[in-house]
């Protein structure tokens, strides 16, 4: 039996926010470590237009530099204008290949693989991570909504650049997972406590991205199906993303 007969759908085109899949099947972020010293490398691209060549649909990249406080020297910088033509080119050599291009947007948060004082290191409160042991700062509501238009606004410069969208990786005990599990996240304003406050974060963040780029541009986003711990999100609680897709658009 040919792939065709077995999976009827796998290569058959799909629409995603008015774009045209050629197939589902969807290449999943995967860091490199290509990027150099905040610069798109000729490696970085080739790497991307090859799997486009491959016949994926749509490519997810590593997480981006999309505001000024992720330094690490692989992350690309969006943040400001430095890559716009390197990031085109980026986009052009996969586009060009009909498969989308989507950026991730992610901050580590509390959850580093050195351990030690890692003073770029912010959370949704100042709880040790449980592998590194690092301490993170606690944002303050005025830095969530920096950090909220930071993220938007390197989404529209990606737009502007050819790209087609973002993910949001709010998976992997990253930042936005820290803010979604009541395992990391004892805040007790309005972004902690029940279901509504820890999806707060990611809701505006969608709200602010659906304000800045255009109804076309795909926004993704990456859930935890259960943290796995006692005290954190568990089947049920995961199976309940409706207040995410409540978030208003432009
Ligand atoms: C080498 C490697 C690097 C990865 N890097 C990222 C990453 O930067 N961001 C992310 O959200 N997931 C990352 N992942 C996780 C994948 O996107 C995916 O969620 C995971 O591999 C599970 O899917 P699979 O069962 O198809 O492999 C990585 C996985 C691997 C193996």
């Amino acid at each position: 039996m040919d792939i065709d007969s077995l999976y009827p759908s796998l290569l058959a085109p799909f629409t995603l926010a008015g774009k045209r899949l050629r197939n589902r099947l969807m290449h999943a972020s995967m860091s490199t470590l290509m990027g150099e010293n905040g610069r798109v490398s000729d490696r970085l691209i080739q790497y991307h237009a090859n799997r486009a060549k491959g016949g994926a649909a749509l490519i997810v990249t590593e997480p981006l530099g999309m505001a000024p406080h992720q330094k690490v020297p692989s992350r690309v910088r969006v943040w400001n204008d430095d890559n716009v033509d390197a990031l085109k080119r980026w986009a052009d050599a996969v586009e060009s290949e009909d498969c989308r291009l989507l950026a991730q947007v992610q901050d580590p948060g509390r959850g580093r693989h050195a351990p030690g004082r890692n003073p770029d290191a912010v959370g949704a409160c100042a709880l040790p991570d449980d592998l590194s042991w690092t301490v993170p700062h606690a944002l303050t509501i005025d830095e969530i909504r920096r950090l909220i238009d930071d993220f938007a606004q390197s989404a529209r410069r990606l737009q502007r650049c050819g790209w087609s969208g973002v993910e949001i990786s709010a998976g992997h005990g990253h930042l936005f997972h820290q803010f979604l599990s009541p395992w990391s996240n004892h805040r007790d304003d309005q972004y902690g406590g029940d279901l509504a406050g820890r999806t707060r974060l990611i809701a505006e963040l969608v709200a602010a991205l659906r304000a800045l780029c255009s109804r076309d541009f795909i926004v993704g986003l990456k859930l935890p199906g259960t943290d796995g711990v006692a005290g954190g999100i568990g089947p049920a609680e995961a199976a309940q993303p409706r207040s995410l897709a409540r978030a208003p658009r432009a």
